[in-house]
């Protein structure tokens, strides 16, 4: 039988001589339990702040990891002089063990250190492995990088994708997907640390990953049918905040399957694919698309507003396989332009739409120039009851509770579009999904481009959409389909 508590007391009086392996050792002995403990913690999600993850994962770990290189060090080159030997380092178990008698002292040791080795080593998967989860949940995302990301993480959350991770669009399924994410992650937490990353944050245009590896792993555009009705609630700026609705019966199409690729979802569909060259970092200036054709054909449409020599980088920076985000850029982080605010708040009834003015004030409110975040809150929240209690006395009685409301509802309209910090204002980031200044659909669908035989991208209304009523108070189409 072998005496662990002899072969023990052997490896731990080398210590004493071997200050080194011993500095090594109480790093080891102190975050040892401390990293089981809070890291069962973590697995179980008992606690859930973000800074406990950097706790474990960012100093427990590492000082775990640096004790063991300390102790090795001391191992293999502290001691080993004649007379300094310690029973601690490689040099005296080469000199001391290699006789039959001294073997058996020599298992003991070695038994003794796999235990220790199998120890940490189960505590390293753990940690690895819990680690890697850890870096991936938008708690480590958003809620890390603070200031950096909070007006991401606060559009994610408030988004149709809040419940779907950060990596999930960012990183996508794969190896050279996580290798990749995990170089470019340690660059940018270096970036936040000394502060040196773009403020507004730039779109990742360049880093996001094809959408087929993203997107498609939840949604199937071959399996879209159908066209969709779409209505648009909209809020003049008189005295009644008149109601205004557009009603368009959006050509949503499909991405392949059955009848084919058509309509909107036309552009994934695995057959046709389109190629484009832009000018710019967000993408809105294009110089060329070019449409491959299932039966082999190619047909480019060119921009002759652009010329060759403008180009204004390298062709492998400048061209892109149309994919879902080319239309679909604010899938999780949407921000609103002020109107389109004022309408979804009054449209749900978040604000009244009873109280006189309010889309006109609302948007003055929230639109005004504000030193601070702290005093543009603080402002909304006080003039507004105090404008209708100078001008609708009698309201401010009455409704005072939906004014209040209101006030509170204009606020958190700020607080989900505007961040100071970040130099993020209204319409600091816009949406493609349609043609707003032109922008959005009408990058190529407009009548500048032109393929060789004089044809252009076509941009006739009914390519995309039937418009069935624009602006209309009450319109007949709506009152129809309501039965009315
Ligand atoms: C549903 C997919 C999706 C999810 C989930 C998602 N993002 Fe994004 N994110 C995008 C796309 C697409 C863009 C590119 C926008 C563009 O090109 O206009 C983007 C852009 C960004 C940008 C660049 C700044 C900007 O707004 O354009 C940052 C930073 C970012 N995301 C961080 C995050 C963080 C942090 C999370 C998790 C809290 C997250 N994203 C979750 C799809 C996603
Ligand atoms: C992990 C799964 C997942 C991924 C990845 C994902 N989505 Fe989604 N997406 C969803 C779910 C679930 C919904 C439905 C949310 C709801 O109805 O509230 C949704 C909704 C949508 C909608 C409809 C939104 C609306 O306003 O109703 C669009 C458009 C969309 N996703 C586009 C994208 C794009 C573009 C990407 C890639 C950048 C993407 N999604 C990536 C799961 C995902
Ligand atoms: C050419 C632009 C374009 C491309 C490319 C595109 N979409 Fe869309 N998508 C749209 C438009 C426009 C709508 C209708 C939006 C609306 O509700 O007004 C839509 C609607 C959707 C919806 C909601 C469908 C519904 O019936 O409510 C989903 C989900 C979606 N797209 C996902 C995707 C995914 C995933 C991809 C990539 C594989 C993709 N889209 C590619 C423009 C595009
Ligand atoms: C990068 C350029 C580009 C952008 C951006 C773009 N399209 Fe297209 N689109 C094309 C090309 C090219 C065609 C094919 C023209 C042809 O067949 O001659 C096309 C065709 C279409 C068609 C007809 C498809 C069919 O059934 O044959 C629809 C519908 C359409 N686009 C909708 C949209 C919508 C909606 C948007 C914006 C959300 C959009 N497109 C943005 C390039 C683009
Ligand atoms: C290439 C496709 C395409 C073409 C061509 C096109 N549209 Fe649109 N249009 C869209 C998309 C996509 C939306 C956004 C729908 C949404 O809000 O989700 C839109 C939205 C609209 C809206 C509602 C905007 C709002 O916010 O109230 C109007 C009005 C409109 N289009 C009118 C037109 C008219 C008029 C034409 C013809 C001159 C036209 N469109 C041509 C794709 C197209």
């Amino acid at each position: 039988m072998i005496k662990f508590t002899e072969a023990a007391s052997v490896f731990l009086k080398g210590f004493r001589r071997n200050k080194v392996s011993l500095t090594g050792m109480i790093i080891i002995s102190i975050t040892f339990p401390l990293l089981i403990v809070c890291a069962l913690l973590d697995v179980l999600e008992v606690i859930h702040s973000p800074l406990f993850g950097a706790w474990i994962y960012g100093i427990l770990t590492p000082l775990f990891i640096l004790g063991h290189g300390i102790f090795f060090i001391g191992f293999f080159f502290v001691g080993s002089g004649p007379d300094k030997e310690s029973p601690c380092s490689y040099g005296y178990i080469k000199n001391h063990f290699s006789h039959v008698s001294e073997r058996t002292n020599f298992g003991k040791l070695i038994l003794l250190a796999s235990f220790l080795a199998i120890g940490n080593f189960i505590v390293l998967v753990l940690v690895g492995y819990t680690g890697h989860h850890y870096s991936e949940t938008p708690r480590f995302c958003g809620t890390l990088c603070h200031s950096s990301m909070s007006p991401e993480s606060r559009a994610h959350e408030i988004s149709p994708h809040s419940r779907v991770a950060c990596v999930d669009c960012h990183v996508g399924s794969g190896m050279k997907n996580f290798i990749s994410s995990k170089i470019a992650g340690i660059r940018q937490v270096v970036a936040v640390t000394v502060g040196s990353y773009s403020r507004p944050i730039r779109m990742p245009t360049h880093g996001l990953r094809p959408a087929k590896q993203t997107c498609e792993e939840c949604h199937r555009p071959e399996l879209f049918h159908g066209d969709k009705l779409k209505i648009i609630d909209r809020y003049e700026k008189d005295e009644k905040n008149t109601h205004l609705q557009t009603a368009l019966l959006m050509k949503v199409g499909s991405g392949g399957q059955g009848t084919g690729a058509r309509g909107i979802h036309w552009h994934v569909s695995n057959k046709d694919k389109i190629m484009y060259t832009y000018e710019d970092d967000f993408r809105e200036l294009i110089s060329e698309v070019h449409l491959f054709k299932a039966d082999g054909s190619e047909i480019i449409f060119k921009n002759p507003e652009v010329k060759a020599e403008n180009h204004s980088r390298s062709p492998e920076h400048r061209s892109k396989e149309m994919d879902c985000v080319d239309c679909h850029n604010r899938p999780a982080h949407i921000y609103l332009s002020p109107e389109e605010a004022m309408d979804q708040r009054i449209s749900n009834g978040m604000i009244s739409s009873e109280l006189p003015f309010i889309k006109k004030k609302g948007m003055e409110l929230i639109t005004a120039a504000y030193p601070s975040k702290e005093q543009a809150l603080q402002v909304i929240a006080t003039a507004l009851p105090a404008w209708y209690t100078k001008h609708y006395p009698e309201l401010a009685g009455g409704k005072g509770a939906h004014i209040i409301q209101a006030a509170a509802s204009l606020q958190e309209a700020y607080r989900e579009n505007i961040f100071p910090d970040m130099k993020i204002g209204w319409n600091t980031y816009s949406s493609n999904l349609g043609h707003h200044d032109d922008g959005g659909c009408f990058r190529c669908h407009n009548d500048t481009f032109e393929a060789a035989d004089g044809s252009s991208i076509p941009q006739d209304c009914e390519t995309c959409h039937i418009l069935l009523a624009e602006d209309e108070s009450e319109p007949e189409i709506i009152r129809t389909l309501q039965g009315e």
